[in-house]
Formats: structure tokens, sequence, C-alpha cells
């Protein structure tokens, strides 16, 4: 049951009406129904397996949900995504556990996903030229361009966290999930991928960011959901929902 019921109107990219998913009798997503806002940053948080993961894997078509829809675009043109249907969202996200092609080099990595849409086309050279120059480009943005012919393999942790940020900037999109693409980096990796946030933010990018850093998701989020058990605990604007008393309780700690 969700315990704030929101009555904003809202220009909602994604809308998730009643959707549960199962895993063995595991209620990852439990009727969760909730409205993700167009040209926003959405953060969902909530304690480890709360659903954060799994709503995200939903969303993307990487898992079938069990009951309920799920639509994109708003209330024009209504579009139920069918299960195991990537073609909505691509490949436009990041995974908890980064998942890169190990044995390509760098910028493989990158070129895989710019060519993977129309193989065909990436066989003429001025295709293959302007996948080059985008290439190098995110690659440069996020530091990564001394590194192209490295393995992916090879990578540090940090390293291997931009490369999968600079695949989904390759990756042309309206909708960008991140799933705690923060955890585990030094500050000035923080900084730039928050810059990154940003910027897709300002291109009119709508992003779905999944965080345990508070201080991150106060500095980024326009709106927040929370987690608990496969549902809603709270939603609300960043400040609202990070001083509210049942969400201290349940995630935040005393
Ligand atoms: N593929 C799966 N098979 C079985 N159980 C799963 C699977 N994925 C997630 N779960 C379970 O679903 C619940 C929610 O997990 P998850 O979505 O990963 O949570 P979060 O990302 O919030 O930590 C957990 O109980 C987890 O063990
Ligand atoms: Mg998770």
């Amino acid at each position: 049951m969700n315990t704030i019921l929101k009555t904003k109107k809202i220009t909602p990219i994604i809308s998730v009406r009643r959707v549960t998913k199962n895993f063995d009798g595991v209620r990852a997503v439990d009727d969760l129904s909730i409205e993700i806002e167009k040209g926003k940053i959405t953060g969902i948080i909530g304690p480890n397996g709360s659903g954060k993961t799994t709503l995200i894997n939903l969303l993307t078509g990487m898992i079938p949900f069990d009951t309920g829809s799920v639509f994109v675009n708003g209330s024009k043109e209504l579009f139920k995504i069918k299960a195991y249907d990537i073609s909505v969202f691509g490949s436009t996200r990041t995974f908890q556990d980064v998942r890169l092609f190990e044995q390509m080099t760098v910028l493989d990595n990158i070129l895989v996903v710019l060519t993977e849409r129309n193989v065909a086309s990436a066989l003429f050279e001025k295709h293959k030229k302007f996948h080059n120059q985008k290439a190098k480009e995110v690659l440069e943005k996020m530091g990564l361009w001394g590194k192209k012919n490295e393995l992916a393999v090879n990578l540090s942790y940090g390293q291997r966290k931009l490369l999968e940020i600079a695949r989904v900037l390759a990756t042309k999109s309206d909708v960008y999930f991140l799933d705690e693409p923060f955890a585990g980096l030094f500050p000035e990796m923080v900084k730039l991928i928050s810059e990154i946030i940003k910027e897709l933010k300002q291109q009119g990018k709508t992003v779905i960011l999944i965080e345990h850093d508070m201080s991150l998701i106060r500095e980024l989020c326009d709106y927040v959901f929370v987690m608990e058990s496969g549902n809603l605990l709270a939603e609300g604007e960043p400040k609202e929902v990070l001083g509210d008393k049942k969400v201290i309780e349940a995630y935040l700690g005393e």
C-alpha cells in the first residue's frame, strides 16, 4: 500500500501501475505504482533487498513482470512494455555489478553500442568515422581516452564504472537508468559523474538514479521514491522525504 498519495500533476515519461514481480515466493516488487517525471532526475532509495534493482530490470525489459502495466511517454500514446521488449530503452542503463565486454578494448566497448542497432551501416567508412569520433568524445569526457586500447578486464574498479557510464552516454536515449553509479568511487569520480547527470538533465533527458548516499540524492534529485519490501514507503522532494520520520526509522537509521 502506498502510504503517501501525491496529487501533484506531472508529465510522466514512465507510469508504473500496480506492478508485481515475484521470485520463488519473494515479492521483489509488490503492487507498485509510481510516475517518473519527464526531464527530471528521480531518485530511488531504500534498504538492500527493497526491490530497486528489480524495478529497473522491469522497466528496461530485462525481466518480465507478473502483473500490472507500465506505460511510457505521457498520456497520449500509451504503450505497454512487453516482457523482454528491450527496444523501448535499449541499453541505456548501468549495472550495480558493472557489466562490460571484458575481453574487448575500452574503445570497442563503446563502439559495440554505437553500432549494435545498425551493424550494416557500421560497415561504411563514413559511419565508422562518425562512431570513432563519438567514442572519442565520450571516452575523453570520462578521462578514459588514454586507456582506449586496454582490455576492459584490466581496468581498475573506478575505471570500469566510468566506462559503463561512457557506454550509456554513447547510446542515444531519452531515459537513463543508473544503478548505484557512485558506489565505491573516489570523490573526484563522484564529482565527474554528478556533473554528467546534471548535464543529462540540462539536455532534457530523464534520469532514474538508485543511490545510497543521501547527500548526492539531495544534491541531484528533483523527486525521490523510497522503496521498502517492493512497495513505497514514501515519495516527495528530497528534503521532504529525507526528513520524514518513518523514512529515517526504516532506512536512514537513528
Ligand atoms: N533474479 C532473482 N532471483 C531471485 N530473487 C531475486 C532476483 N533478483 C532479486 N531477487 C530478490 O528480490 C528482492 C529485491 O532485490 P533487489 O531488487 O536486488 O533489491 P535492491 O536493489 O533494492 O537491493 C531481494 O529479496 C532479492 O533477493
Ligand atoms: Mg540493487
